[in-house]
């Protein structure tokens, strides 16, 4: 992993203002979670801190980082608001010399999540969502959620991430309805057995 001041700086320099002060809140939020969940709290925070690496980047760049990409998809492709997440992922192996399989697909999955994704990928994905700029309608409902039952938060925060793409007509990646389903299908099993009791 790099230095944390050297990766603050380099952002510092590729971000906003507002993007980097997310960055930051990211990052503390996943450190947090780490702590909480058995996850290792450092690397939790050098992902946060990089999620958003690449969200500001111009597009010919992105284009450029996304077709390195081996796991990318005909529907990613087609939509532009998706690309930072892949293309951050390549962007750290490339310049920043990160191999750490958990931490590229943290960032690679940020915003789109996938089933099987480790714990590691879930505290990234569920910072994200949570962090202290967060202000939509339910981010502290979503905050609870997420220190008292982490897997239903997992739901819900898919959930959120797809309703708001369907509510704009966007494009669903595959990868997304498979963590949905993941998520719904762990929920379910655990009402059934809880209504057996
Ligand atoms: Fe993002
Ligand atoms: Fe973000």
């Amino acid at each position: 992993m790099c230095d944390f001041d050297d990766v603050k700086n380099l952002l510092e320099k590729r971000l906003s203002k507002k993007r980097y002060t997310h960055s930051l809140n990211v990052a503390d939020e996943a450190y947090k979670l780490a702590e909480e969940y058995g996850e290792n709290p450092e690397k939790a925070y050098f992902a946060g801190l990089v999620h958003d690496i690449c969200k500001e980047e111009e597009p010919e760049e992105l284009k450029r980082l996304i077709l390195k990409c081996d796991t990318i998809t005909n529907i990613e492709l087609s939509s532009k608001s998706l690309w930072h997440g892949p293309a951050g992922s390549c962007y750290i192996q490339e310049q920043l010399g990160i191999k750490d399989k958990d931490i590229i697909n943290a960032v690679r999955f940020h915003t789109i999540g996938r089933a099987g994704m480790t714990r590691l990928e879930e505290i990234v994905y569920l910072a994200d969502l949570i962090s202290k700029d967060r202000d939509y309608k339910d981010a502290d409902k979503m905050r609870k959620l997420a220190w008292s039952d982490f897997d239903r938060a997992m739901l819900e925060a898919v959930c959120f991430s797809i309703t708001s793409v369907v509510k704009k007509h966007g494009y669903i990646p595959v990868y997304s309805i498979e963590a949905y389903n993941q998520y719904n299908y762990l929920y379910l099993a655990r009402k059934k057995s809880k209504e057996k009791k």
